[in-house]
């Protein structure tokens, strides 16, 4: 056995867990910062339940971040961190705030339009220190190198070591106010990390023993705050599930986020939303492929009966579609207005533009279309 594991980033986790975030930044020298998060969480008094709690660290806060991030929105950011002289940089809110946190820590220092940094580690010179602060239990942002952005219409990556941040600060008090919606879409992505994680020819007994606590959290939870959003009991392991997904992400997506990546733009889905869509059809792909491994993910998922790997990958695609329809998130892509024939070219540009090398299941031209087609039909057997 033979793996590496890289995670610079000090966690502090917990209910109140915000209120160290002064003595945090100080500890990292900071003097002024750029907060950077969205115009929702100024409106719900997110921004300001932070801020209080900064000390006498100086603030300023650029709002402009909107969901799934367009590359002049990182280009925005960037023209701001440089025009003052900050030394630490505030991500707050979901995955889209924080990977525009991130990536304006590497702009202040590196010079260049930020089209230019869409790559991986394009960033040659340290970049600011930096504290994350999720609102939401899903992206796992806050401990992930990778930084979304749309370009053309299409989702690409910012991804560089030096843009980790220095510290995530993580409160599940701060998730407490996550409408329904929003609870069912980013706690499905944290299910897709440690799932697909899980599945990952590059996972490590790190990213596994992250990813099945993971996994096991949410899949007991996320119902319940969804259903109930002021259950702090369910909020809790929620964060916790989420962040465990942070962690499990250095082994890697499979085919599920690339799916994802495929309709999320032309369908303006959410990003749980368009990789939650295709994770029961993943789990049933996948099991074959997985199968020594599929006995853990299945107890994580709830289900210990089957020994057989397909049996398994059924019940737990069956487990999956019945949690994401208790979501209200759509099951198949009919339901999201794809049509049956452009099934081809959304294969073609799956495979073409978002490969996975570290996917034990290796699709070509043909099988993914079949893949798409079961996804649209809802046909969970493959
Ligand atoms: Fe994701």
């Amino acid at each position: 056995m033979k793996f590496s594991y890289f995670l610079p980033t000090k966690l502090s986790f917990g209910f109140g867990a915000v209120e160290g975030i002064g003595a945090e930044a100080k500890a990292l020298g900071g003097s002024k910062a750029l907060m950077v998060t969205d115009k929702v969480m100024v409106k719900t008094g997110i921004v300001q339940r932070v801020s209080q709690h900064l000390g006498g660290i100086g603030l300023e806060v650029f709002d402009e971040v909107e969901p799934e991030p367009r590359i002049e929105v990182a280009q925005a950011v960037a023209d701001r961190v440089r025009s003052g002289k900050y030394d630490i940089v505030i991500g707050v809110g979901g995955g889209s705030s924080m990977d525009m946190a991130k990536v304006a820590t590497g702009f202040a220092t590196n010079d260049g339009p930020a089209k230019s940094f869409v790559g991986n580690g394009l960033f040659a010179k340290e970049p600011l220190a930096s504290i994350m602060v999720p609102t939401t239990a899903g992206t796992g942002a806050e401990l992930t190198v990778t930084s979304m952005v749309t370009v053309d219409g299409h989702k690409q990556w910012i991804n560089s070591p030096l843009l980790l941040p220095s510290v995530a600060v993580v409160d599940p008090d701060l998730t407490m106010s996550m409408p329904p919606g929003v609870t069912a879409a980013t706690g499905m992505d944290a299910l897709c990390h440690n799932t697909e994680a899980y599945l990952s020819n590059l996972a490590s007994p790190i990213t596994d023993s992250a990813a099945l606590e993971g996994i096991r959290l949410i899949v007991q939870n996320l119902e319940r705050a969804y259903d109930e959003g002021s259950d702090k009991g369910a909020r809790e392991p929620m964060s916790l599930g989420a962040l465990l997904g942070g962690i499990a992400l250095q082994a890697k997506m499979v085919y599920g986020h690339s799916i994802g990546y495929t309709i999320a733009t032309q369908f303006k889905l959410p990003h749980g939303v368009s990789c939650g869509l295709p994770l029961p059809y993943i789990l049933s792909n996948y099991a074959v492929a997985c199968g020594p491994k599929m006995k853990k993910l299945g107890e994580a998922y709830g289900i210990d009966s089957a020994d057989d790997p397909a049996a398994l990958g059924m019940a737990m695609a069956e487990k999956a579609r019945s949690l994401v329809s208790h979501l209200k998130i759509p099951t198949t892509l009919k339901e999201i207005g794809v049509a049956e024939g452009d099934l081809s070219s959304l294969a073609d540009e799956c495979i073409r533009m978002y490969p996975r090398p570290n996917s034990p299941l290796v699709f070509d031209e043909q099988s993914m279309v079949q893949l798409y087609h079961r996804m649209w039909d809802g046909n969970l057997a493959p």
